[in-house]
């Protein structure tokens, strides 16, 4: 037997009790017994994403939020300004011209976080853009751009709406939609929220239901307004995903449990105790700066193919993580501890890096990085 480990940055474990609130029979979308339902996961979504501001509730993987967050808001031809410094800000780019927008972009180098001076200038220089898009947390490289810094830039321009995909960092990084004047963010449910794939959030800002009236972009089964009538009368525009928004609330009552600040704390004490023993055994972060709570991307070490470490993690030891996307394939590999993630899974991951490189002909120090972690976790 292989017992198997998910460490993967989405989809990630998801705990008993929400798996077992997902095995309750079947309810009707639009009967009584469905609306409570709806109106709790509505509220505990507000307080997730700590906005006064509807939080939309869809039937899609992550994408899709990302999808309705362009063809809602924005018109043929529109500027934008897509943070570029990734997979998935790249993503960004290719759906912003997928419905005929006018993309600018600032490219980070992989590893970086965007300077938020960049986008004020551009801002500045490009009074025409209507949009700026950024990841909270970039997966594909695992680095976090200042959501705070860059929200205080975007609001000071009436007609720039600031989206946020925060689809990886949501539950990992403290992040105020209302406070912080994110127009728009998206998050997704095989992530931090803990759940099976299959649902995206998107909070809607006040500012970008204005905008929204002017949209004049072909809108069917992503159209914001009409899910947004739907959700005051708790209900979805089209079937509601029954059994997801069940487990979505179990896991909110989990994440209530905790208290907000603690679930941060939690996912920041985890990342810097991976980011530790990843050095105690001798690797270097992929991060150069400003490194997400969420995964921690590490470089494979000169002369080892960063995918042959994600392969051996899975099949000799049973632990799925993520190998790297694109420019990063094959030199770096990734580790989560994301949703519902404790010591153990950390110490399970550097154990099983450990001996994955020294498998590899690496000379590693077995338990170097684990007793580093080790340290670090008992506080
Ligand atoms: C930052 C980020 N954006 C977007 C996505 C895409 O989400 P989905 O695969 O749910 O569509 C992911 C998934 O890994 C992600 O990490």
């Amino acid at each position: 037997m292989l017992k198997r480990y998910l460490l993967a940055p989405g989809p990630t474990p998801v705990p008993p009790d929400v798996l077992l609130a997902m095995a309750a029979p079947i309810i009707h979308h639009r009967s009584a017994d469905f609306l409570p339902v709806l109106d709790a996961a509505k509220k505990g979504l507000q307080w997730l994403y700590q906005t006064r501001n509807d939080v939309l509730i869809l039937c899609s993987t992550g994408t899709g939020g990302m999808v309705g967050s362009v063809n809602n808001f924005f018109n043929k031809g529109d500027k934008v300004l897509v943070i570029n410094g990734g997979k998935f800000g790249e993503r960004w780019t290719k759906i912003c011209q997928a419905y005929g927008l006018d993309v600018e972009e600032i490219v980070v180098e992989w590893g970086y976080a965007v300077k938020p001076s960049l986008v004020e200038e551009k801002l500045k220089k490009n009074r025409d853009i209507k949009g700026v898009f950024v990841q909270a947390s970039e997966t594909s490289t695992g680095v976090y751009h200042d959501i705070q810094a860059l929200g205080s830039v975007v609001k000071q321009f009436d007609d720039t709406l600031f989206i946020v995909d925060a689809i990886s960092a949501l539950v990992a990084h403290d992040l105020k939609a209302d406070a912080w004047a994110i127009d728009i963010m998206v998050g997704g449910s095989q992530k931090g929220v803990m759940l099976p794939p299959g649902l995206a959030f998107v909070s809607v800002s006040e500012k970008a239901w204005a905008k929204a009236e002017t949209s004049t972009m072909p809108k069917f089964y992503f159209n914001f307004k009409k899910e947004r009538e739907n959700l005051a009368k708790n209900q979805t525009n089209f079937t509601s995903p029954v059994t997801l928004i069940i487990g979505l609330n179990e896991s909110l009552k989990m994440l209530q449990a905790e208290g907000l600040e603690k679930v941060f704390r939690r996912h920041e004490w985890l990342a810097n105790a991976t980011r530790k023993a990843v050095q105690a055994i001798g690797l270097e972060l992929y991060p150069r700066e400003s490194p997400s709570n969420a995964v921690t991307a590490i470089m494979a070490p000169q002369g080892i193919d960063g995918q042959a470490v994600y392969k051996n993690l899975r099949e000799k030891y049973g632990i799925t993580a993520a190998g790297g996307q694109d420019k990063a394939k094959g030199k770096i590999f990734r580790i989560a501890h994301l949703g519902y993630a404790d010591r153990f899974d950390v110490i399970t991951a550097i154990a099983g890096i450990e001996m994955v490189l020294k498998g590899m002909g690496h000379p590693v120090k077995l338990g170097a990085g684990v007793a580093a972690a080790q340290e670090l976790l008992m506080a």
